[in-house]
């Protein structure tokens, strides 16, 4: 699906917040568990190092600080808020949803909060839902969560999965704004693929013999990735008649340093415009795209005015792009 903004109601982010585990767990720590090399993680991946979260540290441990900048940011409270949207492939347990736990734990008695799964591109779709929610006038001030622990669901002892992936998450607040904020969104969901990214054992079908960890065949998510970053974003920009030289700043799903390289030489993005962290904290999921947006916003590179070019993808597999104008000072 593909949709423009509608026109005469502005919506935009006004609070961000992020927060990863406090332990850095290099290639070289892995190297000690599997059969790997910090050499061949960096190249195939670009990745240096990613924070792991502690053994009793859950998604909402990381969420919640995230949330409660985002809020400060953004000037709210908890009660300010009426609708909570937690993207994870992690949450807390199945049920109460994560983001039941969080509206409690800020007070936020008269939201709706519940969690959302579309993999990696979770964050993109719950954007895209709560801007939807607001634009509908079912919400006014949104808080939108993206975050994952993965490192509780990989396979310690799978070298092909255990080096690309850390922990981490990051939260936006959303309402409406005076100037142009969310231009268009474009989502898509390709249900054939779920196989090459899977997690058999975490429901009802696999329930007797489950298979507890996250399974991946890696190529074939590869060429996915190199495909849809450049597709989505074609799409949506030209959708908004507007071409990828209009585009200030470009955040890509942080899944690997090869795949970002791949996608921006094929869109022709220079690559002073393109956020990457990725080198320093994996593939962090749903925490992928707010956790560059706060890097970006930290270190001057964002600014009010720009135009944002966001794209997730993972796990469906699925895909999802953003493109707004960013309206939000950096925290002084
Ligand atoms: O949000 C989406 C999440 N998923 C992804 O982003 C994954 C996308 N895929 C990739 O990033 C890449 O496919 C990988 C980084 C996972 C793998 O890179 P590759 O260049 O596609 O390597 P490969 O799978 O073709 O494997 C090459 C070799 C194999 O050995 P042989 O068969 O050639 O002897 C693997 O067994 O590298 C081996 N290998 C490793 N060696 C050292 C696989 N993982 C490792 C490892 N350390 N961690």
């Amino acid at each position: 699906m593909i949709g423009t903004a509608k026109p005469g109601l502005d919506i935009s982010i006004t609070g961000l917040g992020c927060k990863v585990p406090d332990r850095v767990v290099t290639n070289e720590e892995l190297s000690q568990y599997v059969d790997t090399s910090n050499e061949w993680i960096m190249e195939r991946t670009g990745i240096r190092e990613r924070r792991i979260a502690a053994k009793e540290e859950a998604l909402s441990d990381l969420a919640l600080p995230a949330a409660r900048d985002a809020l400060a940011q953004a000037g709210l409270t908890g009660a300010d808020i009426d609708l909570i949207i937690v993207a994870t492939v992690t949450p807390d347990m199945a049920f109460p949803s994560t983001g039941a736990i969080i509206a409690d734990a800020l007070g936020a008695k008269d939201a709706a909060a519940y969690d959302l799964s579309a993999g990696c591109t979770g964050f993109m779709y719950a954007l895209a839902q709560a801007y939807g929610m607001l634009a509908g006038g079912l919400a006014q001030r949104a808080l939108v969560i993206g975050g994952d622990v993965l490192s509780k669901i990989l396979d310690w002892s799978d070298r092909s999965t255990l080096v690309l992936f850390g922990d981490g998450a990051g939260a936006v607040v959303l309402q409406a704004v005076p100037q142009q904020g969310f231009l268009a969104f474009e989502l898509g969901a390709d249900g054939a693929g779920g196989k090459s990214l899977w997690l058999p054992g975490s429901g009802s079908r696999f329930f007797e013999d489950p298979e507890r960890f996250v399974k991946m065949n890696g190529r074939e998510v590869f060429k996915f990735a190199t495909r849809i970053l450049v597709q989505s974003a074609e799409d949506i920009l030209a959708k908004c008649d507007l071409s990828i030289d209009d585009v200030d700043v470009y955040i890509p799903h942080q899944a690997n340093v090869r795949i970002i390289e791949h996608a921006t030489r094929k869109l022709g993005v220079p690559s002073d415009r393109v956020v990457i962290n990725v080198d320093r904290y994996g593939n962090t999921s749903s925490g992928s795209i707010p956790l560059a947006l706060a890097d970006a916003l930290a270190d001057g590179r964002l600014r009010p005015g720009q135009l944002v070019l966001m794209t997730g993808m993972g796990a469906g597999l699925t895909w999802g792009s953003a493109l707004m104008r960013w309206t939000m000072e950096a925290a002084a």
